[in-house]
């Protein structure tokens, strides 16, 4: 067992008495997304400019920004810090943007406004992060340590994209009034891996033809315990032999850190599944606000199950507490913010951060123009496929949070993310 170490209000992560004990799972239903419909409150204004490119030469798309362990933004002498997913669409592997996925990097930006970002360049250096590239994740700051640990997903290469989770620590971070350098070689370590019980494999899903999800790991303390704790997005295993609606099992999953330098951990069961509703529940993240828990995620509209519908979005629920099976969805349907009709695929990759008593949703630039479907972009020719994708950051949206009820009130900056902002602290 881990000692307990005094702390001032926040306790340290301890298996102490008031651990949190795995509990049940809340649910996403047919009957929620039979709720689904866009209307003013949820839909994004179509996107009316050119956003600048951030990078250089890189194609940019998930993206978060370095908080500290209690979840608000992290800053080094006014210079905020965001990491995002980027490929070089010069190297072979990239010939079109729907390709960046299987060259994904993580790179990261500078500002000192939130919303005019700097490029810093490649985050984990090359011949040291594990797997074969490097997917989505979340990074937090530690002062005492002067560390920042990258939480990121080692994903193999296509079409075997088998997903484990890694933190990687170490490194030097340097402020100067011109910018921002990250350094230095880290140590990686893989965290989590997919048990075949509660989180399905690779293995498994290749199997029975489904999809593997094991992912996009996002780091919060536990606003009562202290506990340092995890959620990704996975799938639960349902055993399914033909695909039928059971093929169709995403999850977010939960892990708890049992090592103070934060490089063990243990599976906990998912807070929420979604078995025969829809395959990805990705990014999830969370908001605490008045004691409530807002849990965030996003989803493709090709994802869901035969039968059911959605929008590319981004989806939340509010509970009381972590494991709260009665959480409830946000509007009943669970849809925070939609692409618009004219635009269904503008925007991906929502990252909700507490604002005030509203929120800002971070998104990047995905694909503009007619477009009836995800799966039909690759029967374009590869100029068109290049010219119609944004790759860059793409407007904010500041949403009013309130209750279980949620609406969008305004469009903010290209990429701006709220200096002050973080993930709230339930009334700390
Ligand atoms: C969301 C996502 C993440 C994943 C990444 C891979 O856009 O699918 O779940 O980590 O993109 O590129």
């Amino acid at each position: 067992a881990l000692g307990v170490t005094a702390s001032v209000g926040i306790p340290a992560a301890t298996e102490s008495a008031v651990a949190v004990e795995g509990g049940e799972s809340a649910h996403w239903t047919e009957e929620h997304v039979e709720e689904i419909e866009l209307t003013d409150d949820n839909t994004a204004p179509v996107i009316d400019h050119e956003p600048d490119q951030i990078s250089e030469d890189r194609l940019v798309w998930d993206t978060w920004p370095l908080r500290n362990r209690d979840g608000s933004m992290a800053q080094f002498n006014g210079w905020q810090i965001i990491f995002s997913l980027t490929a070089d669409p010069n190297r072979p592997e990239v010939d079109v943007p729907g390709d960046r996925h299987d060259w994904a990097r993580i790179s990261y930006f500078y500002s000192r406004d939130g919303k005019s970002w700097q490029e810093g360049g490649v985050v984990l250096e090359e011949d040291e992060f594990l797997g074969d590239q490097t997917w989505a994740g979340s990074a937090m700051y530690d002062p005492d340590e002067e560390q920042i640990y990258h939480f990121y997903t080692a994903a193999d290469s296509f079409p075997d994209v088998r997903q484990r989770l890694a933190v990687a620590v170490g490194g030097s971070i340097e402020t100067g009034p011109h910018g921002v350098e990250i350094t230095g070689p880290q140590e990686h370590h893989i965290i989590g891996e997919a048990d075949g019980e509660m989180y399905q494999t690779f293995e498994q899903g290749d199997e029975q033809g489904m999809a593997h999800a094991f992912r996009d790991p996002w780091y919060f303390q536990h606003p009562e315990t202290g506990e340092d704790l995890l959620v990704f997005e996975g799938n639960t295993p349902t055993g399914a032999t033909v695909p039928g609606q059971d093929s169709w099992n995403g999850n977010i999953g939960v892990m708890r850190a049992t090592s103070d330098d934060l490089t063990e951990w243990e599976l906990l069961p998912p807070v929420l599944e979604a078995v025969g509703v829809n395959q990805e529940l990705e990014r999830p993240h969370y908001i605490f606000q008045n004691g409530n828990w807002y849990l965030f995620f996003i989803t493709h509209e090709h994802t869901y199950a035969p039968g059911l519908q959605g929008p590319e979005g981004l989806h939340g629920f509010v509970g009381d507490s972590m494991y709260d099976p009665d959480m409830e969805p946000l509007n009943e349907s669970s849809l925070v913010i939609a692409n618009p009709e004219e635009e269904p695929f503008q925007a991906y990759s929502w990252d909700a951060m507490q604002h005030g008593s509203n929120m800002v949703a971070q998104s990047f630039l995905n694909f503009r123009g007619d477009i009836d479907s995800l799966d039909t972009i690759g029967d374009r020719s590869p100029e068109e496929q290049r010219e119609i994708f944004g790759g860059t950051l793409a407007p904010s949206l500041k949403v009013n949070l309130d209750g279980d009820e949620t609406r969008i009130v305004t469009e903010k900056a290209d990429g701006y993310v709220p200096p002050s902002g973080g993930r709230g602290g339930n009334g700390r």
